[in-house]
């Protein structure tokens, strides 16, 4: 049985007061016993305020964290910085990061291997263009990615992180995968850390999907056997919304 995770990716949304205005909504409507592991990632400004309020059942993750331990980086942030402010999730990978900030496979790697280190659960995306979609090699493309991402960690380490599906044509542009292309895409990922890592690491591994996902979409996911939850962007950015999405993963 694996436990859903409903994850928020505000991207570079919400100033202080939005975050806390959110928060406080989100904590009262959050059922404390609940088995839905619920994330918010949010921008570095507010991880510390979020913490510092998060209710029992609500966690707090990061968008990104640098590989190296400190140094002369400017502008960037620790994985030490991140656990030091409480914050539990660290998302690795996103595509926005990979296309904008040129994040390679091999950083990606590294960044996993960092927040590991102290103690930082990642939540690692993948997912192909439209062009590989539409040239059929998305399992090649994506099966390329999990390799490298995961490069060089145990079967423990692997089993305890996150993997998110996102394909790069379905974020932010209201168009979603069907569910069958997004649970064919993540059984052939779990097959792939099954490969890898043997089927018990592949039973336990949390797949999510994201790309659009919102209130009318989500429960025909959550429906698919190998979808374990969602990542979530737009639909993160209002506590009714969000809080729908915790819900009817709730009933998986
Ligand atoms: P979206 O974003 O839900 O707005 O498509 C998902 C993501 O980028 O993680």
């Amino acid at each position: 049985m694996r436990r859903p995770v409903i994850a928020g990716n505000w991207k570079m949304f919400k100033t202080r007061d939005e975050a806390l205005q959110f928060i406080y909504a989100v904590n009262l409507e959050v059922p404390k016993k609940d088995y839905v592991e619920t994330v918010i990632c949010a921008p570095a400004t507010v991880l510390r305020d979020l913490v510092k309020r998060q209710g029992e059942n609500v966690r707090i993750g990061a968008q990104n964290v640098h590989e190296q331990t400190e140094g002369a980086f400017t502008g960037e942030i620790s994985a030490a910085m991140l656990e030091n402010v409480g914050v539990d999730y660290v998302i690795i990978g996103h595509s926005e990061r990979r296309q904008h900030f040129s994040e390679t496979d091999e950083k990606v790697n590294l960044k996993i291997h960092q927040s590991l280190r102290y103690g930082l659960i990642p939540i690692v995306c993948v997912g192909e263009s439209l062009s590989d979609r539409e040239a059929g090699t998305t399992e090649p493309f994506v099966k390329n990615q999990v390799i490298k991402a995961l490069n060089g960690l145990g079967s423990t380490q692997v089993e305890a992180l996150i993997l998110a599906y996102e394909p790069i044509w379905a974020i932010g542009t209201g168009r979603t995968a069907t569910n069958e292309q997004a649970n064919d895409t993540i059984a052939f990922i779990r097959a792939t850390i099954a490969e890898l890592y043997g089927q018990t690491v592949a039973d336990q591994i949390r797949i999510l999907y994201g790309g659009s996902v919102n209130t009318g979409n989500i429960e025909g996911l959550l429906a698919e056997p190998h979808i374990d939850g969602a990542l979530v962007g737009g639909a993160s950015l209002q506590p009714k919304s969000f809080l729908s999405l915790v819900k009817a993963a709730s009933e998986k």
